[in-house]
């Protein structure tokens, strides 16, 4: 599976920290930056990887920020792209299997990295749910697009 990453400052050594997990468990990542702690503005990085997910069909992307939040606000204003912040092992399993998202948000001023960890190989790892009422709600979300 491909994984597009990416970060602003704040979330710069988690990404790299989550980048080096990924390529030791064999996933294809692509990183569209931030490269350095230095500022940054979270919208851009959120519109790359957001852009790269929509592109790239049965990809998935994952955002840090400090906080989680910025990213996910920033990433959802993307056609086609169902970003969730996840705090839980729990949140990041049923976010793919309700919602189908396909962008996982973390803070990194937040969340612990041996718990980012987890939540990011439960996000990867659990498919959606092609229940109807499923299908249906994410469909929903897609009508609400202009
Ligand atoms: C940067 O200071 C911080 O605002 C950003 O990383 C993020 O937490 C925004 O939501």
């Amino acid at each position: 599976m491909k994984v597009f990453i990416g970060a602003d400052h704040a979330g710069f050594e988690m990404k790299e920290y989550i980048e080096n997990h990924l390529n030791g468990k064999g996933y294809e990542v692509d990183d569209l930056g931030a490269n350095s702690t230095d500022s940054v503005d979270y919208p851009v990085f959120a519109k790359k990887v957001g852009k790269a997910v929509v592109a790239e069909k049965g990809s998935l992307g994952i955002l840090v920020c400090g906080t989680g939040l910025g990213m996910c606000m920033a990433s959802n204003k993307v056609d086609g792209v169902r970003a969730a912040t996840c705090r839980t092992v729990e949140g990041a399993k049923l976010t793919r299997e309700h919602n189908n998202a396909n962008v996982l948000c973390l803070g990194a001023r937040l969340q612990k990295e041996e718990d980012v960890i987890l939540i990011v190989d439960a996000f990867l790892g659990t498919p959606f749910s092609s229940d109807e009422r499923h299908q249906r709600r994410v469909d929903g979300i897609s009508d609400l697009e202009e």
